[in-house]
């Protein structure tokens, strides 16, 4: 679907991804509501879009609320007119350890935001979309939806969730005008590990992350656009992301163990 003219929410709107998504859509013509829990990183958002700042909306939901999600497209009407567009982006990762060692508090919580609040999001806005002309809907899975990443195991589960039920999604949706996108990012180089409150700063500043090769968030952002402008199905940003889609299926067995050696040491 177009950019220009469009109004499209985005969930996580408030830094990394979401942030770039948020500006890149205003330069392009769009409006935005941009949704999140962080009122200062929305506020950040906004300030960094600058003279286009007044294209954005800025509403401050968990995604996990669903009484709050549910009154969300009214705000968002109410705001802009319509919704044409929804980018659930918002997510969360998980301590870096072990199955074992997760308790069930942070075992539902990723699933919480990962995959129920994206399908609350998505059940929410659905109808209002349906009436559009044209609409769309992109949602965030991750590389680790299609590739086990040791340490990120209800991670990937989730994101593997996230996966299953957009293509579903985009299946029950072909006969409709809602295009529907799916997304696998790589590494970005995002602060999802602060945010997701796994590490502060300090210790996030003294890990070597050197041997990872990270796409950079508004790169990332560029990519997701452009699988919006072409209607894609799948769309994988970075090469590690398109590279491990290719191996996964070549040699899944071999590409875990790829994986495993690359992350092991961040395992605790
Ligand atoms: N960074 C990566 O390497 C990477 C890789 C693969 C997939 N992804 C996915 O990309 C998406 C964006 O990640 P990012 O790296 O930009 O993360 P980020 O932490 O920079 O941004 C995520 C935003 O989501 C918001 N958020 C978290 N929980 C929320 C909730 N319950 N309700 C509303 N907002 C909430 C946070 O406040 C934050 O502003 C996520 O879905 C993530 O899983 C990221």
């Amino acid at each position: 679907m177009k950019i220009t003219n469009k109004v499209y929410v985005v969930t996580g709107g408030g830094n990394g991804i979401g942030r770039e998504l948020v500006i890149q859509l205003v330069n392009r013509g769009a409006r935005v509501a941009a949704v999140d829990i962080s009122e200062a990183g929305m506020q950040e958002t906004v300030k960094l879009a600058g003279s286009l700042g007044d294209k954005i909306s800025t509403h401050i939901v968990d995604i996990t609320d669903s009484a709050a999600v549910e009154a969300l497209p009214e705000k968002v009407i109410a705001a802009h007119g319509s919704v044409d567009g929804l980018i659930n982006n918002a997510g969360i990762i998980q301590p870096f350890v072990r199955v074992v060692d997760l308790t069930f508090p942070q075992i539902n919580k990723v699933f919480d935001v990962n995959f129920t609040g994206l399908m609350f999001m998505t059940k929410a806005f659905l109808p209002y979309l349906l009436k559009r002309p044209e609409a769309h809907i992109i949602n965030l899975s991750s590389m680790g939806g299609f590739l086990p990443v040791p340490g990120q195991t209800i991670y990937g589960a989730s994101k593997a969730a996230v996966k299953l039920f957009t293509e579903g999604l985009h299946s029950e949706l072909l006969d409709t005008q809602v295009h529907v996108t799916l997304v696998f990012p790589g590494a970005i180089k995002t602060n999802i590990t602060v945010n997701s409150g796994i590490m502060t700063q300090e210790q996030v500043d003294k890990q070597d992350m050197g041997q990872f090769k990270m796409t950079e968030a508004d790169k990332a952002a560029e990519i997701i656009i452009s699988g919006i402008e072409r209607n894609a199905y799948h769309v994988f940003v970075g090469s590690d992301s398109k590279m491990m889609n290719f191996l996964v299926r070549l040699a899944p067995k071999r590409a875990a163990k790829l994986i495993f050696d690359q992350m092991k040491s961040l395992l605790k």
